[in-house]
């Protein structure tokens, strides 16, 4: 049982959606800007110059979306001191799920024992964790759900023309992760503006499976490789740079707030020269921005919840600070959120935040097992079905696990 302290202000009707958990998971491997070097023809001044990105993390063989994206998630739920089966709601941004379906949030579901969870993907490109932080938000507030686990996680390497200096440069993996919990303190999730403009459908995107015939290897939607990521850089410049700002005052004004109010900005990580006007049109220094595109490129919907983990861990951020979201990208999309941070200090340690480390990774290692169980269970059943008709033992422990849910 989750109780809160009694220091916040509760409200005694309405519903919160508060942060209070939060994690992020990047694979090993490193793409320095000179290692690059070898593969296209750029150099690591003019990346450096251009964009401020030094280097990049890339998936390994065994690394994909869904296992960055359930990385993220466990440490998530750590913080957060919930388990998986406290969890009403999964929602993965990502512009690279594992399948067109199922879909990556349902893997992760499964992986992590989650078994009382909706599930689904979400795809507004590089905006996608803060619709996704949004849409749970709304059902939290509604009284709909109470837990949710919002995941932005890519494999963007595995979408790159690595023959497309303007794009292969840029981009990089990696996974993010927040836990939203209803609570009657005021706080969490305070506004947010969530924007489209179709018309720019044609400066950044990633042509797949519904585009037009695939029967031809060859084919290429307006000239763009099939799965492979297509951008106008500079087209896109113009645009994030103007959304930026623009959406940062409108998500403040809902929230009837000011710049001045804000103690952070945690911003898409896609070039340091767009941070810097961002920051020009709205009047503050660059340094209220939050940057790690250094490190990590630009990973797409998973750069916000990367940037937001390594924010906190960094001191930026601490309870009670005003934190603005904004993301940009392909759609076009944009959007931008304003929420008063109370980290987990809406969480209790007395419920099963009591579970060690060791007895934590056994209840996942436990719903991991059952899950596998189910699994094997309906393939053995299909076996014996197919082998006899009627109704088999099998087929009642199926039934059994499945009223054990
Ligand atoms: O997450 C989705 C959102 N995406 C973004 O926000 C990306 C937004 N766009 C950008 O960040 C920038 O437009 C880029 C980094 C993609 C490009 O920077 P730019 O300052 O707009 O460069 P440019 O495309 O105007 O190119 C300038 C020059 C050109 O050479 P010339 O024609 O002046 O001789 C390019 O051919 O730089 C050249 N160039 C490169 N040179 C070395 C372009 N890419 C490279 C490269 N290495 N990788």
């Amino acid at each position: 049982m989750v109780t809160h302290n009694s220091d916040l202000p509760a409200s005694p009707t309405a519903t919160y959606a508060h942060i209070v958990g939060w994690g992020m998971a990047v694979p090993e491997t490193v793409l320095t800007n000179q290692e690059l070097e070898a593969i296209v023809e750029t150099n690591d001044e003019w990346i450096r110059t251009r964009t401020g990105i030094h280097e990049r993390r890339i998936a390994g063989e065994r690394e994909s979306t869904a296992s960055l994206g359930l990385k993220a998630a466990r440490k998530a739920l750590q913080i957060s001191n919930l388990l998986p089966t406290d969890i009403d709601l999964i929602i993965v941004a990502t512009s690279t799920p594992e399948n067109i379906f199922p879909s990556t949030a349902s893997l992760i579901q499964h992986w992590l024992g989650a078994t009382k969870a909706g599930a689904f993907d979400l795809s507004a490109a590089c905006s996608g964790f803060v619709y996704g932080v949004d849409m749970a938000s709304q059902a939290i507030r509604s009284g709909s759900i109470q837990v949710a686990v919002v995941i932005g996680a890519e494999t963007m390497s595995r979408v790159m023309d690595w023959q497309d200096r303007g794009t292969c440069i840029l981009f990089g993996d990696g996974a993010g992760a927040v836990v939203l919990k209803a609570s009657p303190i005021q706080g969490g999730v305070l506004s947010s503006v969530l924007r489209s403009d179709g018309s720019g459908g044609d400066l950044l995107g990633i042509p797949t499976v519904g585009s037009a015939d695939l029967r031809n290897p060859d084919f290429a939607v307006n000239g763009h490789k099939m799965h492979k990521m297509f951008m106008n850089g500079g087209e896109v410049f113009k645009f994030a740079t103007r959304v930026i700002g623009e959406s940062i005052d409108q998500a403040l004004d809902k929230a009837d707030l000011n710049i001045q109010d804000v103690a952070l900005i945690v911003p898409h990580q896609a070039n340091q020269r767009i941070i810097q006007a961002a920051a020009r049109s709205l009047k503050v220094e660059p340094d209220l921005f939050m940057s790690n595109l250094d490190r990590y490129g630009n990973t797409s919907a998973a750069s916000i919840p990367i940037a937001l983990c390594e924010a906190v861990q960094q001191g930026r951020i601490k309870p009670d600070d005003h934190v603005a979201f904004v993301g940009f990208g392909g759609g076009l999309t944009w959007a931008s959120m304003v929420i008063k941070w109370t980290g987990n200090k809406v969480v209790e340690s007395s419920g099963p935040g009591f579970l060690t480390p060791q007895r934590r990774q056994f209840s996942y290692l436990l719903a991991r097992w059952r899950a596998d169980l189910r699994r094997i269970s309906r393939q053995i059943s299909q076996f014996v079905n197919n082998l006899r008709p009627g109704r088999s033992r099998i087929q009642r422990l199926q039934d059994k696990l499945d009223r054990l849910d």
